[in-house]
């Protein structure tokens, strides 16, 4: 695997491959890689014939009471997974390298119906943020296609939507859930849960779980299973942020005839955000 921390030598190399035609996957992460991160790269692999994965902990989608400066930073560590699945290039820039003229002063690339809801009303400016710099990305690797993870649900739908309503011409692919055995989604962030917490972590996925089976069986009383889902989360020791069953793409609440649910979720550890969602298609 090649390592490139500049842009231009990075476009030189891929250009290569342009040229003979080959396709080309991009895999962007905040590193601290995990077995998830992995799946999205070996999808990539199993997709195109040149796969990229970048590394880039980016402080324009971070608020500033957040975690950017205690964000895990594991690179060798980063660099060998993926060189063991065989991933073809890591780009590791700096911050200069991404944003030369500051960020105060950045050209930011916003989608509006979706980023102020859920995830985005927590985090002001976080999703901004986000598809500001996946342009960029975007802009640099000019990949056929890029693979995203659904543990992120509301992130891939916001780049699902700016792909669309600015022509990019880049496949957006979507990676499964990648979990612990309790159902645990794994994240980067699962190394700031406490062991005493660990146990219980699960409860976010085990009450998004409970609101699926019962939406399944036909309820429709959206509100009473979000309130007893906060309730079941408060009662395992953890701070629930939202519990929201939504229309699976526009991401608005859930109307009684929606068929397409899906139900996102989000709660604060002591020292820890948790995030997660799941997805049900009701018969119509
Ligand atoms: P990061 O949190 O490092 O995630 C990189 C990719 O891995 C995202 O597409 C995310 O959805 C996916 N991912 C993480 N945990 C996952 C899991 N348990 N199962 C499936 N996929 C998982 O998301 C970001 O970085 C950043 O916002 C980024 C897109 C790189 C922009 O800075």
């Amino acid at each position: 695997m090649q390592n490139f921390h500049h842009i231009d030598s990075l476009r030189e190399a891929l250009n290569v491959h342009r040229e003979q035609g080959k396709t080309i996957g991009f895999v962007p992460t905040m590193g601290n890689l995990h077995k998830a991160h992995i799946a999205l790269v070996e999808q990539a692999k199993a997709l195109c014939d040149v796969v990229v994965a970048s590394i880039f902990v980016n402080r324009l989608q971070f608020g500033l009471n957040e975690d950017w400066d205690r964000y895990p930073r594991t690179l060798k560590a980063d660099s060998e997974k993926l060189a063991a699945v065989d991933c073809d290039y890591l780009f590791c820039p700096d911050e200069h390298e991404i944003y030369p003229n500051g960020m105060d002063e950045q050209a930011k690339v916003i989608v509006p119906s979706m980023a102020n809801v859920l995830c985005g009303a927590s985090r002001p400016g976080h999703f901004d943020g986000v598809t500001t710099v996946v342009t960029k990305l975007f802009n640099i690797v000019q990949p056929n296609l890029a693979v995203f993870g659904v543990k992120d649900y509301q992130q891939l739908a916001i780049i699902r939507r700016m792909v669309e309503d600015l022509c990019l011409p880049v496949q957006v692919v979507a990676g499964d859930i990648v979990r612990e055995a309790d159902g645990l989604a794994m994240s980067s962030r699962n190394g700031f849960i406490t062991e005493q917490e660990r146990p219980k972590a699960n409860q976010l996925n085990r009450s998004l779980n409970d609101i699926a089976e019962a939406l399944r069986g036909g309820s429709k009383d959206f509100l009473a299973l979000e309130k007893a889902a906060e309730k079941q989360i408060i009662a395992a020791g953890f701070k629930p942020d939202y519990i929201t069953i939504c229309e699976s793409h526009q991401l608005q609440p859930a109307a009684v005839d929606d068929v397409n649910l899906t139900i996102l979720g989000a709660m604060y550890t002591e020292s820890a955000r948790l995030i997660d969602n799941v997805s049900v298609t009701l018969s119509s």
